[in-house]
């Protein structure tokens, strides 16, 4: 009997046993889920894989922490937890920083969670009307950030988790539908400035006190982490600078059935009778909604098999969610005596003995461990991320928490540490504590989106759509069309001028050359020698010239004579001053040629504004200088644009290269037309190299809906008012100094530097383009922004950097986007020109602007597939400058010219004189008489037959005809 018994109890342990055992997690277990869950990150972050990712791993826009700058006050909303509540959040910033804050909670009765989406955010507005009430604010239109714990992809609900499952949500803007219910009341308004998830807004409420804290935690009714994660690995967001928080939403890890292995039977009873089964599988094995409802089923299961409550389940014990986690955390608690666990039970009608109590406290025990565990070997797999990420051995980092799970619970946060600790051994980790909630975080966040959006309304017009930019780029096909055309061109604002250069070098060039290269950042002379032994080589020897503003501002005569004595000087220097060389002379403004050697200059742009030269050929002007000095000669054999010179230097390289484009000083782009398209130039065989001159795109007026107060300034104070606009918008020699008219603006507006102006930032000029390069640089930019900033007298807060970079960011993006249209113009006329659907080609590049700017060349290339995705565009940066295109077009020019001397030497012989031919004809009537003569008749050279023939047709038949045939 007694044996009878003890087996019974031994066979009864086991099932037990066997039970908890499903619920204990080897090491082995928790590393293969660290690794999945790392797997799952890295997917959720890869462009292809991100839209079906479990783990969606959402871009929350939030790209810092905060620094201590932040203030005013703000109204926060705080949805998805335990409590609802709303609160008024009072930001101090400086030396006496600090934070107030003043809350109420309002209830969510379940049929509202669970009823129409208008009733839930009507109910929303009806708590925030009270609590404006309450506080006395109802006049005020504050601010509002909204802590939304749900996943969101920019402001949308991806769907409901946890207890939510209000109809006509879901795919909706979450902005959107509280500014309507917001309207429907009709009673106040709100400034609704930034949708937040609870673990970002916990991140940001410990960030305020530990700037080491760049990840939030929560362990509550639901769970999740968000990170701080390197911009440059986010794919679907293509930026490379900074940082950006994401929302991992690792509830859902799991939902591929990658973790099937380690979940129960209980797992899947309790995610089939929750409100999403299928989803959120991670979040239902670790989060407090669902660790009472397992234990729940371990009870009923255990029971059924009479191993509990004497086989009695009690109606309560059947109904779902009435086993809470808060009761898990009170059974748990190691202060409660066996008697205090009866009575939890018997609260849910379980008449429990001792032997009961000790088994539901085990089963809780297993169940919440495992939650702890798994929680803890996900957030491994995170901050091994952030190690690795930052190339670091050891990585010291802090993590904020908040959730009732882990600050109700008596044993989570110990576990959960300790797991971190075995599955991340590099790792040093701090759990700090949310002492306040999300709602101080989202505040934060509001404060810096605030001054975002502020800044946003002065550059809303400076961020061009799609749309737009396509529309763009047609207007600008229109004004290439109006170029080309005879009738037009007169009076077309891009000029389209013929270039004289006919085709890309072939390979067959050689020689000895100098290259004048005037008219961007420097002026360079060089030489360059192409030798042809086994394959083509170049060689170049370079000296740059200064340029004083009085001679750029000077007179023409001035401007040559400058130039000459540079070239003296050069030459002098290579010794070759009694050569005379043959002269390729990139000169880079709008010249108007009839053929190679001649550039009449139409006006100048950029720096340049030498008097008499506008209107006359520069290859005369350069010539008359070079005269006037005697020292040496020169051969100048072509003009060429710099655009050109680029096309030419890249298409040394690749065959393929038709398009030369300029972002420098100015902007322009060349590229090789079709000769029947051209109606200014004679012919219609084969292609012809036009130079677009499209910085002057605009000025007739086509682009003023795109302009705005700032490039007007600009205009205004610029050399050439009026002219050039589309140059102004994009160029290196504006850049900068559009940034600086911006940043005055704001500081005018106290939206920067607390509102204080220098004298130095009122200075034209003192903003380089150069320094929006050093801004946007991704890993020193906001540092470089600091440096540049102090340099300007200003004393910028962080948050004065972070806008700084706001606002070079878009500027240079602008001229990124503004360049990929009109040349995707350009592209498309090539596409159609070949009749091909499909574009390849190769756009040769060069430009300080495009070379220096961290971020130009692949948004221009990124921008440009986007416009004209039915293309295959290469983008070839010149290495070596135009002097060596202008080198290869000065050897296609000297060639010719070498062709046609040789061909008029050869020809030379066949030449006649006048008395060359008098004598022939002398001689000719010697040879005829000769012929004629009887005594000479027989050895006569021109024979002189008679043919019989007596007359010329008279209509009587008979003729004569003598041959004439000679014998020479
Ligand atoms: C935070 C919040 C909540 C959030 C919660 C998670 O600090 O302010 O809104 O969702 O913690 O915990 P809970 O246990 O309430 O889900
Ligand atoms: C080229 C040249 C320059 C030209 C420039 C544009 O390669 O050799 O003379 O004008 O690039 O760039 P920049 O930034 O100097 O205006
Ligand atoms: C939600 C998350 C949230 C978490 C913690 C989950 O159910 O999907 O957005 O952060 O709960 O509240
Ligand atoms: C000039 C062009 C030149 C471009 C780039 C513009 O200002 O008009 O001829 O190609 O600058 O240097």
């Amino acid at each position: 009997m007694v044996t009878a018994v003890a087996y019974r109890l031994a066979s009864q342990r086991k099932q037990i046993d066997e039970i908890l055992a499903s619920f204990q997690l080897s090491m082995e277990n928790l590393i293969e889920v660290k690794n999945k869950m790392r797997e799952e990150l890295e997917y959720g972050l890869k462009k292809e894989t991100h839209p079906i990712a479990t783990v969606k791993m959402l871009p929350t826009y939030v790209c810092g922490t905060p620094d201590g700058t932040e203030k005013g006050k703000f109204l926060a909303l705080d949805l998805g937890g335990t409590n609802f509540r709303v609160l008024l959040v009072k930001i101090r910033s400086g030396r006496r920083k600090s934070v107030r804050m003043y809350n109420k909670i309002f209830a969510i009765p379940l049929e509202i969670m669970q009823g129409t989406g208008e009733e839930l955010f009507d109910h929303i507005v009806q708590c925030i009307a009270d609590f404006l009430e309450y506080m006395g604010i109802k006049g005020a239109r504050l601010p509002l950030g909204f802590t939304f714990s749900f996943p969101c992809k920019q402001g949308t609900l991806v769907g409901w988790t946890k207890g939510f499952k209000a109809t006509d949500c879901e795919g909706e803007d979450v902005v959107d539908m509280l500014r309507e219910a917001i309207k429907r009341r009709n009673e106040f308004d709100l400034d609704i400035v930034a949708v937040v998830n609870d673990t970002v807004g916990t991140m940001m409420t410990c960030g305020y006190e530990d700037p080491n804290c760049e990840i939030g935690l929560i362990a509550g009714t639901g769970s999740n982490v968000c990170y701080m994660e390197e911009m440059k690995n986010i794919e679907i967001l293509e930026q490379i600078e900074g940082k950006m928080c994401i929302n991992t939403e690792w509830g859902g890890f799991g939902d591929n059935g990658c973790i099937d292995s380690i979940r129960t039977k209980y797992d899947k009873e309790v995610d089939e009778g929750s409100l999403n089964p299928g989803k959120q599988r991670y979040e239902k094995m670790t989060s407090g909604m669902y660790l009472g409802e397992i234990v729940r089923q371990i009870l009923i299961d255990l029971t059924k098999h009479g191993l509990l409550f004497r086989g009695q389940i009690s109606e309560p014990l059947r109904t779902r969610g009435i086993f809470e986690t808060k009761f898990l955390s009170q059974i748990e608690s190691d202060r409660l005596a066996l008697l205090q666990v009866r009575r939890i039970l018997q609260q849910l009608v379980l008449d429990s003995t001792c032997d009961d109590s000790i088994i539901v406290k085990e089963v809780c025990g297993a169940v919440s461990k495992r939650a702890a565990q798994l929680c803890g070997a996900g957030l491994a797999a995170i901050v091994e991320k952030k190690r690795e990420n930052r190339g670091l051995e050891h990585l010291k980092i802090t993590v904020g928490v908040d959730g009732t799970l882990y600050k109700l619970h008596p044993h989570f946060s110990r576990i959960l540490r300790e797991t971190v600790k075995e599955l991340a051994p590099h790792c040093d980790v701090t759990f700090m504590l949310s002492e306040d909630g999300s709602g101080k975080g989202a505040a934060l966040i509001t404060a810096v989106a605030k001054r975002l959006h502020n800044i946003d309304k002065y550059l809303y017009a400076m961020r061009l759509s799609d749309e737009t930019l396509l529309d763009i780029m047609a207007r600008f096909r229109r004004e290439m069309q109006n170029g080309l055309s005879r009738d037009f061109n007169p009076t077309a604002t891009v000029k389209m001028l013929p270039t004289f250069v006919r085709s890309i070098p072939d390979g067959s060039e050689k020689g000895d050359f100098i290259a004048l290269d005037l008219g961007g950042s420097y002026f360079r002379i060089l030489r360059v020698k192409v030798s042809h032994e086994k394959k083509q080589t170049v060689q170049m020897e370079t000296e740059i010239y200064n340029t004083p503003e009085d001679i750029m501002h000077g007179s023409g005569t001035r401007l040559f004579d400058h130039v000459a004595e540079c070239l003296g000087d050069f030459m002098e220097k290579q010794q070759i001053k009694d050569k005379k060389l043959p002269v390729g002379f990139t000169f880079s403004f709008p010249c108007r040629q009839t053929k190679l050697d001649e550039g009449v200059l139409i006006t100048w742009t950029k720096r340049f504004k030498a008097s008499g030269v506008e209107g006359a050929d520069v290859v005369k002007l350069l010539n008359r200088a070079i005269k006037k000095r005697g020292d040496y000669d020169a051969d100048i054999m072509a003009v060429v644009n710099d655009t050109v010179g680029t096309m030419m230097t890249c298409g040394f390289d690749d065959q393929r290269c038709e398009v030369g484009l300029i972002i420098g000083t100015g902007t322009n782009a060349c590229y090789m037309e079709e000769m029947r398209h051209i109606d200014l130039v004679e012919g219609d065989e084969g292609r012809m190299c036009i130079n677009t001159e499209w910085g002057a795109f605009g000025d007739d007026g086509s682009l003023e809906d795109i302009r705005t107060e700032f490039d007007r300034e600009i205009d205004r104070g610029s050399l050439n008012p009026g002219k050039q606009l589309f140059e102004k918008m994009v160029s290196g020699l504006y850049m900068g100094e559009l940034v600086r008219l911006i940043l005055v603006k704001m500081a005018k507006e106290g939206l920067l530097f607390e509102g204080r102006i220098t004298p130095e930032l009122l200075t034209k000029g003192k903003f380089e383009t150069k320094h929006v390069s050093a801004i946007e640089k991704s890993k020193e930019g906001l540092n470089k922004a600091k440096e540049i900033l102090t340099r300007l007298g200003v004393e910028p807060s962080h948050e004065d950097c972070i806008a700084v970079h706001h606002v070079c960011t878009i500027v240079s993006f602008r001229s990124a986007n503004l360049v990929a249209s009109t040349l995707g113009a350009i592209l498309n006329q090539l596409r159609d020109n070949k009749g091909v659907t499909r574009l390849r080609t190769t756009v040769g590049v060069d430009g300080s602007l495009y070379k220096m700017h961290p971020q130009y060349a692949r948004r221009l290339q990124k921008t440009t597939r986007r416009l004209v995705p039915d293309s295959e565009v290469r983008f070839l940066l010149s290495e070596s400058g135009s002097g060596k295109g202008a080198a290869m077009v000065t050897a296609v020019a000297y060639r010719l010219a070498e062709q046609h001397r040789l061909i008029d030497e050869t020809l030379a012989e066949f030449k006649l004189t006048h008395e060359q031919l008098l004598q022939i004809k002398k001689r000719m009537r010697t040879e005829i008489e000769a012929g004629l003569r009887k005594k000479t008749h027989e050895n006569a050279k021109v024979k002189m037959l008679p043919t019989f023939v007596r007359s010329t047709p008279d209509g009587t038949g008979s003729f004569i005809i003598i041959d004439a045939r000679a014998a020479w």
